[in-house]
């Protein structure tokens, strides 16, 4: 089915459905999603959305400025955070207007708790930065949205994947999806295509992800010649239960929760004297693994103890409600009376497609845009996180960008001509599914993929180093050639999620290789990127953002620089 739009909106999360609202009236917008808008991963948000309203204690936005950018490890370019955390208040303002059911102080403000990473006075200590809704924020501020398209009558088509990306000449004019519903193809064209279709976390055995979460506008983007900015930033959360890697979020540790070892130690006393369990993730993270690796996890298992006890079941009950569920329904214990067994879990990229403040997809280290392709949310990067993502911060970026690719769109669509979707994009797509399921391919989707997951476990998540992500990418490069035999064995036309997951694990297993080459180019540690043979920060040689570029011979890696606009990189200390 051929069908058109002014605006196409790729992934119905926060970004997405932030960027549609943004829209209507002023341009025919439509949204399509591989799953149903409500079950995007911006759901599974629990801790909050960060915004220095100061309903709880004093807070300035240059205080959020200041704690985003030494969160990023100075990576992230300060000209998008301040942006971003001065939006922050108008923010949460609009989602209460929107019907958001935020949790409440006594005297009936917004409440806020506090977040690892987020302090008064430029570092000096905690604040309470996270506007909430008890421990289900994400799901939340999703409906809320959701019910804005609705009420917008905004046209959605749900359960539909994101085949490929169109271009006429070198503008974006479209989209290929495949209906699961029906197996027919629709071919979706548009003056502007926003991709807001999340992150990539289930490239990895442990993560917090949802199964949707497999990167393909990410991966789209790349095989279309766009490069992809700091993919070797990939953050660990540090309390996933063990050993399923759901999150416990860090509201737990907000709101007084605190981690111990083996013997019972509070040890983040240890690796961060002044915030403690409420240091910046990737800190938290390394300090678990430390322990376990020195043999002070608890029993001979890969865990640490998240310990709730001594904050009374009235307050886990009130705040912390969700997690307290998922303790008791998936490991069989209850938080009030319990510690919680917890390991360090895939969480989220802060790398992705660049763009510029506007959401405008950038395709090389000039700035050079590709018209008509616009991006937001986790499959981008605006660079608001560098080499680490404060908790909270998530969502504030989500709505920030996403809002502002929205207005950059409907002013940009002004000027275009609806674009001609050429018959040949049409007929590449038809033959790669008709290839994917003629093919009598031996090798097993499952297999490769638990594969492919084990390696980026084993070689590319919290600890690095040179003979690791070597070895990682000979590992992707045989499951790439191992992938070229894949069979479908399900042949059928509706819901064939054998089909999908055979095309996503192709989009994987491209974005491995990126963040694996992107690793072992940066032979520095900074944030969520900790090389073991180069434990020190290198500002003289990679304070800066890495391109990397698909090339016939394999990802190619690239530098631009850092905006640095007020706070000049100082070390960590916590
Ligand atoms: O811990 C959490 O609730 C996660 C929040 C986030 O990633 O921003």
């Amino acid at each position: 089915m051929n069908i058109k739009h002014d605006i196409l909106i790729v992934g119905a999360g926060l970004a997405g459905l932030r960027a549609a609202v943004e829209c209507v009236g002023q341009a025919d917008v439509a949204v399509v999603s591989k799953v149903f808008p409500t079950r995007s991963h911006s759901g599974a948000a629990q801790g909050g959305i960060t915004a220095s309203l100061g309903n709880e204690e004093e807070d300035q936005w240059e205080w959020h400025l200041f704690d985003t950018v030494k969160g990023s490890d100075y990576l992230g370019d300060q000209d998008a955070i301040e942006i971003m955390v001065r939006d922050a208040s108008r923010v949460i303002y609009e989602l209460e207007h929107m019907g958001v059911p935020f949790s409440r102080t006594p005297e009936g403000k917004i409440a806020q708790r506090n977040f690892g990473g987020h302090t008064r006075d430029f570092g000096k200590k905690p604040v309470k930065r996270a506007c909430y809704a008890a421990d289900r924020t994400g799901r939340v501020v999703l409906d809320t949205l959701y019910d804005q398209c609705l009420r917008h009558q905004i046209k959605f088509y749900p359960e539909n994947y994101l085949l490929s990306l169109v271009f006429d000449e070198k503008r974006c004019a479209g989209v290929a999806t495949y209906d699961l519903t029906t197996g027919e193809l629709h071919f979706i064209q548009a003056k502007a295509v926003l991709l807001a279709t999340g992150g990539c976390g289930r490239l990895y055995k442990t993560t917090s992800n949802g199964f949707a979460s497999t990167g393909d506008g990410m991966s789209l983007a790349f095989r279309s010649g766009i490069p992809l900015q700091d993919m070797e930033f990939v953050q660990f959360h540090p309390t996933g239960l063990y050993p399923l890697g759901i999150l416990a979020s860090e509201a737990a540790r907000g709101e007084g929760g605190v981690l111990r070892n083996r013997l019972g130690e509070r040890f983040m006393e240890r690796y961060a004297p002044t915030v403690k369990d409420l240091a910046a993730r990737d800190v938290v993270s390394r300090a678990i693994l430390t322990e376990i690796r020195e043999r002070r996890g608890i029993g001979a298992k890969d865990y640490v103890h998240l310990d709730l006890t001594h904050l009374g079941e009235e307050k886990i009950e009130k705040r912390l409600w969700e997690i307290a569920s998922f303790v008791r329904i998936y490991l069989g214990i209850d938080p009030v009376y319990d510690p919680i067994p917890v390991q360090p879990t895939c969480h989220y990229i802060m790398g992705g497609i660049p763009t510029d403040l506007d959401g405008r997809v950038l395709i090389n280290e000039n700035g050079s845009i590709a018209p008509g392709l616009y991006a937001a949310g986790e499959c981008a990067c605006v660079s608001v996180h560098g080499a680490n993502r404060l908790g909270c911060n998530s969502l504030l970026d989500l709505l920030v960008f996403g809002r502002r690719s929205g207005l950059t769109m409907k002013r940009d669509i002004l000027q275009y001509e609806a674009p001609i979707l050429s018959n040949g994009s049409t007929r590449s797509v038809d033959s790669k599914i008709r290839g994917l399921l003629n093919h009598q391919g031996r090798e097993k989707c499952d297999s490769v993929r638990k594969e492919m997951q084990t390696v980026m476990m084993e070689y590319g998540s919290v600890f690095r180093n040179e003979e690791g992500l070597k070895k990682g990418l000979e590992g992707i490069r045989s499951l790439k050639e191992r992938y070229k035999d894949i069979g479908v064995s399900d042949k059928k036309k509706a819901f064939n999620y054998e089909l999908m997951e055979a095309i996503e694990l192709g989009h994987q297993l491209d974005l491995s290789e990126a963040i694996l080459a992107s690793a072992l180019h940066r032979r520095e540690s900074r944030g969520a990127h900790w090389r073991e043979d180069f434990p020190q920060r290198a500002d003289r040689y990679y304070l800066k953002h890495s391109l990397v570029f698909p090339t016939p011979r394999g990802p190619e890696v690239r530098y631009k620089p850092v905006k640095i606009t007020r706070f000049q990189p100082e070390a960590r200390v916590y």
